[in-house]
C-alpha cells in the first residue's frame, strides 16, 4: 500500500530559484538561507520518496483569468518549467504519475466531493520547481516522480484554510488506498507574510509567520478558522499562499513531529518559512 511518509512546507520565492541556477547561493545574501535549508534536504534524501505530491499556486503562467481552478491535478506523464519571462529555468522536466494522479482524481471526487480539475496537459512555474530545487539540489532528472497539485490562490474568491486542510484529509484516505507500494511525500509552498506591490509592498510580519509555523506543528485547527481578510491584513497581499500548508497538514497525523524548522528574512521581499514534519 502506498504510504505518507511525511510533509514539508516550504516558501516558493522565485528569486531561490535564480540564486541556485546562477551559482549564488554560497554568497553572504543567500548562504545563511540555503544553509538552513541542508537539515530539510537531508531528510528528504533519507526518506526518498516515489512521488512527491507538490502543492503550488500558478503565477498567471499556465492558468489565467481566463481560466482558473480552485484546486487541480496535473495527470501528465511530464510537467516542463515553464518560461515565466525570463526563459524557462534551467531544471528537468517533473516526470508524473499518471496512475497515482488519477487515483487521487477519483477518489477526492467519487469519495469525498473534492471536484478537482484534472489537467492532462500542463507548465509549472516557480511555485513548483522552487521547492523542488531547495528539497534536491540541481540533478540531471528529479530523484522522484511529481504530482502537481495546483491551488487557486490568486483570484477572488479564494478556497478557505479549511478547505485546504480537509482536502489534506481527503488526499491522506486516498494514498492509503493506493494499491501500489510507494512512499508519498507532501509539499504544501508559498507564502510567507510578503506583498509584492500597492503601499505596502515589502511586508514582512515575523510574529505573524511564527504564529502559523506553531500552529502548523501544534495546533493546526486553530489555522483553519483564519479567514482571508485577516491574511491579508496580517500576511500581506501574497501571504494568502500560506492557507496551502493546511493541505500538507491536513494530511499528516493529528499529532506531528517536528523534525526541522527554519525562518529567514529576507529572500528578496518576502519572508522564508520551512517545515518538515512526520507523523507522531
Ligand atoms: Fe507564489
Amino acid at each position: 500500500m502506498a504510504k505518507l511518509v511525511g510533509g514539508v512546507g516550504t516558501s516558493h520565492v522565485p528569486s531561490i530559484g535564480a540564486a541556485i541556477d546562477h551559482a549564488k547561493t554560497q554568497e553572504p545574501y543567500w548562504k545563511p538561507l540555503f544553509d538552513g535549508v541542508i537539515p530539510a534536504r537531508e531528510w528528504m534524501n533519507a526518506v526518498m520518496p516515489d512521488v512527491a505530491i507538490v502543492v503550488y499556486n500558478d503565477h498567471a503562467s499556465r492558468f489565467g483569468l481566463d481560466l482558473t481552478p480552485t484546486f487541480a491535478i496535473g495527470t501528465a506523464d511530464w510537467f516542463a518549467p515553464h518560461d515565466e519571462g525570463y526563459g524557462a529555468r534551467p531544471v528537468p522536466a517533473c516526470q508524473g504519475d499518471p496512475e497515482l494522479a488519477w487515483h487521487l482524481a477519483e477518489s477526492l471526487i467519487l469519495k469525498d466531493e473534492f471536484d478537482i480539475a484534472m489537467v492532462g496537459e500542463m507548465s509549472v512555474d516557480h511555485g513548483l520547481t522552487v521547492p523542488l530545487s531547495l528539497m534536491f539540489g540541481q540533478p540531471d532528472q528529479w530523484p522522484c516522480r511529481v504530482i502537481p497539485l495546483c491551488v487557486n490562490v490568486i483570484q477572488y474568491p479564494q478556497p478557505t484554510a479549511l478547505r485546504c486542510f480537509k482536502l489534506g484529509q481527503a488526499i491522506r484516505r486516498a494514498i492509503e488506498s493506493y494499491e501500489r507500494d510507494v512512499k508519498v511525500v507532501l509539499l504544501g509552498t508559498g507564502g510567507m507574510s510578503h506583498q509584492l506591490q500597492g503601499e505596502r509592498a515589502g511586508l514582512i510580519n515575523a510574529r505573524y509567520d511564527h504564529r502559523w509555523l506553531d500552529g502548523m506543528v501544534s495546533d493546526p485547527l486553530s489555522l483553519t478558522k483564519i479567514g482571508h481578510t485577516e491574511l491579508l491584513r496580517e500576511a500581506g497581499s501574497e501571504g494568502l499562499e500560506i492557507i496551502m500548508w493546511l493541505i500538507m497538514r491536513g494530511a499528516m497525523s493529528e499529532s506531528v513531529r517536528q523534525i526541522h524548522r527554519f525562518y529567514h528574512v529576507p529572500a528578496s521581499n518576502t519572508a522564508y518559512g520551512l517545515l518538515v514534519l512526520e507523523d507522531a
